[in-house]
């Protein structure tokens, strides 16, 4: 059911879950202190115990509260990108619950940009733990309808229109002067070495078992192909019996639909990354629903600001 602010901050302080807005995508959120809460996360995404949730504030002062350290590497990181789409992972303090972070010895933390979420986050005062708003694995929402398809009419959602970005945000860890990428996004690895200062030291932590490195990962239910070409999009059709709904990214020489009664839809979008990422879930929401045999999606270009939409679209298509 779709809620107010208020109505939001209420529930969230009496320790209920409520999916909110971000610029990224809709999140699941509970007080992140409220343990009973955080495990409701948990029970309602089916995501494994050992999967820990990003911890949303509303100002950098905040750290304080979760951060057993504030690198430079990471404050430079945070003055440069908060609010937004990045998340630092950062050693935690020993009284951030175990549950949010999920055994791990550090916290994820991440001031977002959309200005409901801002406000909700300044109004209630709390840090609100938030994982993507759908079942584990399943693709991520980006409308209010995405996470009722996915988690249920009967969940408090505040509406606040379609996410901008589109996808998850950039993940970064951070310890004394070392950082290393932890999940592709919008914000490019070459942006926050920028800004880092210092070269990325990879391999410098284990990441924990996560979903946004679980292969399978943002699946639609119907089996995703990637093809590099329009030739190799017809070579599908001409070897295969199934109807198949198509994704496709930039230019097409001709009109696909044309003639090929087995494409019941096809989506063609801009060779624009920013406006891919955008809708690329919704996009895959609504062919998703047509109950294709398969979906096929064209490869982006390999440039390094479309590797987050190439992480995602070979995660979708993982097992098909
Ligand atoms: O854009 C986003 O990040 C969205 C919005 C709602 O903020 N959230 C999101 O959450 O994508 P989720 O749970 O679907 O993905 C968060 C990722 C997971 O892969 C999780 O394992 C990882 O962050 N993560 C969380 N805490 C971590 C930690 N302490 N160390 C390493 N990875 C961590
Ligand atoms: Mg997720």
């Amino acid at each position: 059911m779709r809620i107010s602010l208020d109505q939001a901050i209420a529930r969230l302080k009496n320790g209920e879950v409520v999916a909110i807005p971000t610029e990224t995508v809709y999140g699941l959120a509970a007080d992140a202190t409220n343990e009973a809460a955080l495990r409701q996360i948990y029970a309602l995404k089916q995501r494994p115990a050992d999967n820990p949730l990003i911890v949303h504030i509303a100002e950098i002062e905040q750290i304080q509260l979760w951060a057993a350290e504030f690198p430079p590497v990471a404050q430079r990181l945070a003055s440069a990108f908060w609010p937004g789409p990045l998340t630092l992972v950062l050693p935690a303090k020993d009284n951030v619950s175990t549950i949010v972070r999920a055994g791990e010895p550090t916290v994820a933390l991440r001031i977002p940009s959309h200005p409901l979420a801002l406000q909700l986050l300044k109004q209630s005062g709390l840090g609100l733990a938030a994982p993507s708003a759908n079942k584990y694995t399943q693709l991520s929402p980006t409308t209010a309808t995405h996470v009722e398809t996915s988690l249920g009419a009967d969940l408090s959602v505040l509406d606040g229109g379609a996410c901008q970005v589109g996808i998850e945000s950039t993940i970064v860890s951070v310890s004394g002067d070392d950082w290393q990428l932890l999940r592709h996004g919008m914000i490019t690895e070459a942006e926050i070495a920028d800004v880092a200062g210092v070269k990325e030291k990879k391999g410098f932590i284990t990441p924990p078992k996560v979903p946004g490195q679980h292969l399978l990962h943002y699946s639609p239910k119907t089996p995703v192909k990637l093809f590099s070409g329009i030739e190799s999009l017809m070579h599908y059709q001409q070897t295969s019996q199934l109807s198949c709904a198509v994704l496709l990214i930039g230019d097409v020489p001709q009109n696909v639909q044309a003639n090929e009664p087995l494409i019941i839809q096809t989506v063609q979008l801009p060779k624009d990354h920013a406006i891919v990422a955008e809708r690329l879930y919704s996009v895959l929401h609504q062919l998703d629903a047509l109950n294709a045999g398969q979906l096929l999606v064209q490869l982006p270009p390999t440039a390094p600001e479309w590797l987050a939409i190439l992480d995602r679209l070979t995660r979708a298509s993982h097992y098909s």
